[in-house]
């Protein structure tokens, strides 16, 4: 698969990254204006280049992951020099609509929610397009299928998926955080606090993965009867932890809908 990535950023990085490690017949091309920060890149095998058109017509995929506002002007380099392309959009809040509109009939607009861990071939990349285009959209889900999971979801819930997949990488970080600051202040140094708290969620969510069951399944498993483990959830929830997630979730999305 030849994947050409237009705007080599956190996002765009993370997924050549994740690509040149976790599938290595892809050929990747990664652009920006400024290359100077990703010409690593190039001793992993991935072309590097400011020309937004540099090879593009020998790409199967096109990946953008440029901001909202940079969408046309990028659009007004590439369009000219391509025909018959399918365009894997990352940029919140474009619609498959709007992009496809932008990108006319002989291109295909695809949607992707990526999120950073992509680099570690761990991303959770929500996809969507028109049914029209199932088929043709299977080469992008395979494609982010190889750097995690990749479901298929209604555009409708894009935004939603933005909260939960994208902003999502934030929240669990700062859980992990906060366990951390717990781990200092009952006796560990933070390198080893963070490696336990960190160790131990990548743990959780292996399991739950693996079993397929609902969480409270598994916390029941280390739930004793008058045990600490109870004490502390208890606690927690006290003071609003898992409301607290909740209503953060909640205002993410408010705030991506306007
Ligand atoms: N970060 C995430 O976790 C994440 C997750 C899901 C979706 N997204 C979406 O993905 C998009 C990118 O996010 P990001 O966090 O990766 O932003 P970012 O780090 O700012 O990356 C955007 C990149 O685009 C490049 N760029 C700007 N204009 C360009 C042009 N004309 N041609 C080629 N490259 C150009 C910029 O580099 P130069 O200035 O050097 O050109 C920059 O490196 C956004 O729409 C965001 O909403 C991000």
């Amino acid at each position: 698969m030849k994947v050409h990535i237009i705007g080599g950023g956190n996002l765009g990085v993370s997924i050549a990254l994740g690509l040149s490690k976790f599938s290595m017949d892809n050929q990747i091309t990664i652009t920006r204006r400024n290359t100077s920060s990703i010409l690593y890149l190039e001793k992993l095998g991935a072309t590097v280049s400011t020309n937004n058109t540099h090879l593009i017509q020998e790409a199967d995929i096109i990946i953008l992951t440029i901001k909202p506002y940079q969408v046309d002007t990028v659009l007004s380099e590439i369009l000219p020099a391509i025909s018959n392309k399918i365009i894997a959009s990352a940029v919140s809040g474009l619609s498959i609509d709007i992009l496809q509109n932008k990108i006319g009939g002989s291109n295909i607009a695809v949607r992707i929610m990526p999120n950073i861990a992509a680099q570690f071939g761990a991303s959770a990349t929500c996809i969507a397009f028109q049914e029209q285009n199932k088929d043709k959209a299977q080469s992008v889900v395979s494609l982010f299928q190889s750097l995690g999971t990749a479901p298929i979801i209604d555009e409708k819930l894009m935004d939603a998926a933005t909260v939960l997949a994208a902003s999502g990488t934030a929240f669990a970080l700062r859980y992990i955080r906060a366990s951390m600051q717990a781990g200092i202040e009952i006796g560990f140094d933070w390198q080893t606090a963070l490696a336990i708290s960190a160790q131990t969620v990548k743990g959780a969510a292996e399991m739950l993965l693996e079993e397929k069951v609902h969480p409270e399944q598994l916390i029941d498993r280390v739930t004793t009867p008058q045990g600490c483990t109870i004490a502390g959830l208890n606690e927690m929830e006290m003071h609003g932890f898992s409301s607290s997630l909740i209503r953060g979730i909640k205002t993410s999305l408010k705030q991506i809908k306007g």
